[in-house]
């Protein structure tokens, strides 16, 4: 088994995440969230919004509607420009991504290239159907939004959107007055984008629903200094420079000052982003060596922005963009002035009325929690089972707690303990099985601390709690549990100096 269907199987039987409606023969690019995938997903949104929202003084947040009027995606340009190419085989029917089917010599597949080269490249090159190795069609373009029928006599087009930043735009005004008429000012938004893939891949990498977290950042055009960049300047990323794609050269590491100097990153504002992208990935678990910020190339570039420097990271199969940075510039907002009448000028203190720029940060969070999920998993022989080190900040279970054996008074108090901790953490009770297999089935889902409740726990008041990473265990006193993990997951003390250590 693959390192990636091992992953897999652990988050099907441990509830993390699963296929929809499995019960029924399933559409691919759908995926629930189990009890334990929900509690991650949570938490890696409190964590994002804790450093990217609550850490500012300018960023508002705000929730929109899903199903948004064909209106919206004519002015985006949405309606016209969100499109993938596609063949049909003439045979079996099967519809394929034409850029897929067709590599470079260096493997890539090609992006961005018009539909009639790529149907010459497919007739040159003899490309036949993947499925059955038949002739194929034409190449066709094919628009990836969801479009739905809205109110009972139907005649209203609707789209589920393929992204969250489009309420941001046509809400612009109403966030403009309420951020007090300043620029620069930001809005997020977590929310869920829809997207009907031509072939979804890679379990939650590549899906039709997902979940995505944006900021768009409006500033001045002229003013374009970000206050807190000092903040940041000093800070290294990894950069995938344009050149270094042409020329088959290394990805350079420089700081996010040096980045604006040389005009390989295009303002503050977007260096700002990427320096904290690449310290918040980092600190999800993330190694170095698997992040970098690619600079897409022209023919890539999405059809609204200036120029996109995305986070990729390296999973089993490649490396692959999780966060797309766009400069969007003027775009959306300019297009929906003109499709919907309405001024989204401003007015600036120095009395120029100005169309803001923007900058947007787009993350992908299924993508993160793949990413996560493949660089946190442990594969543990000398354990006999393999787990995930998630960091404390997201880790589903911090506590999970096991009575030794069920009679003698022992579940009930474990019970107590397990009321007492669930106040402040999320807690795991288990009480089936060895103690081995639930050690096991604590590790597997990342819970960081497992507690053990016993006969003197009855007497003595204490437990033995051992850290998922090391095995280690201690024994301490119930009554300062909440405080102690308290500690431990702030990284205030040392694991083995809480309590007596027990070989
Ligand atoms: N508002 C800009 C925007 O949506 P994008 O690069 O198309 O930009 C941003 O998407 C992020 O959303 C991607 O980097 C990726 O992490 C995630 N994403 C996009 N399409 C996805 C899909 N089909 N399945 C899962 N995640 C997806």
């Amino acid at each position: 088994m693959s390192r990636m269907e091992e992953i897999q199987r652990i988050c099907f039987n441990r509830g993390i995440i699963f296929p929809t409606a499995e019960i029924y023969s399933t559409i691919s690019g759908f995926f629930d969230y189990g009890p334990v995938g929900t509690l991650l997903k949570k938490k890696f949104i409190d964590y994002w919004r804790e450093f990217f929202v609550k850490s500012e003084d300018n960023i508002l947040e705000m929730e929109g509607s899903i199903i948004l009027p064909e209106s919206v995606f004519k002015a985006s340009g949405h309606l016209e420009s969100f499109v993938d190419p596609i063949a049909q085989c003439l045979k079996c029917k099967s519809i394929h991504r034409a850029d897929e089917l067709i590599q470079d010599k260096t493997g890539k597949f090609v992006e961005g290239k018009p539909v009639k080269e790529l149907t010459e490249i497919i007739k040159k090159e003899k490309i036949k159907c993947p499925r059955c190795g038949s002739e194929l069609s034409e190449v066709k373009l094919f628009n990836l939004m969801l479009k739905t029928e809205i109110s009972p006599l139907g005649g209203q087009t609707g789209y589920l959107r393929p992204e969250t930043a489009q309420n941001i735009f046509t809400a612009f005004q109403r966030l403009f007055r309420v951020a007090r008429s300043k620029l620069p000012f930001g809005v997020a938004q977590v929310g869920r984008s829809f997207r009907n893939e031509i072939s979804p891949r890679n379990f939650i990498v590549r899906v039709r629903e997902f979940n995505q977290v944006e900021i768009e950042m409006f500033y001045d055009p002229e003013k374009p200094d970000c206050k807190n960049f000092d903040g940041v300047k000093n800070k290294k990323i990894v950069i995938f420079t344009r050149d270094a794609q042409k020329n088959d050269k290394e990805p350079i590491k420089i700081t996010a000052e040096d980045a604006v100097k040389k005009k390989i990153v295009p303002n503050e504002w977007m260096a700002y982003f990427l320096a904290k992208e690449f310290e918040f990935y980092k600190s999800l678990g993330i190694p170095e060596d698997a992040l970098r910020f690619r600079h897409m190339l022209p023919e890539e570039t999405p059809h609204y922005s200036d120029g996109n420097l995305d986070l990729e990271i390296k999973f089993d199969f490649g490396w692959k963009e999780t966060v797309g940075n766009a400069v969007r510039t003027d775009h959306d907002l300019k297009n929906h002035m003109k499709f919907s009448g309405k001024d989204l000028t401003v007015t600036t203190d120095d009395k120029r009325k100005i169309v803001p720029n923007v900058v947007e940060p787009s993350f992908g969070i299924d993508r993160t929690i793949y990413g996560i999920l493949t660089h946190c998993f442990i594969e543990d022989k000398k354990r006999g089972w393999n787990w995930f080190k998630f960091p404390a900040k997201i880790a589903p279970y911090t506590v999970a707690i096991f009575p030794l054996v069920n009679k003698d008074g022992i579940p009930e108090k474990s019970m107590e303990v397990y009321k007492t901790l669930k106040k402040e953490f999320d807690v795991l009770y288990d009480d089936s099985g060895s103690i081995g297999r639930r050690y096991a089935r604590a590790d597997e889902v990342g819970t960081i601390f497992a507690v053990t409740v016993d006969y003197d726990s009855l007497e003595k008041d204490s437990c033995t709690v051992r850290h998922r990473d090391t095995t280690k265990q201690v024994r301490i006193k119930i009554k300062d549990l909440v405080s102690i993990v308290n500690k431990l997951i702030n990284k205030e003390v040392d694991f083995e100096k809480v309590g007596s250590p027990i070989k």
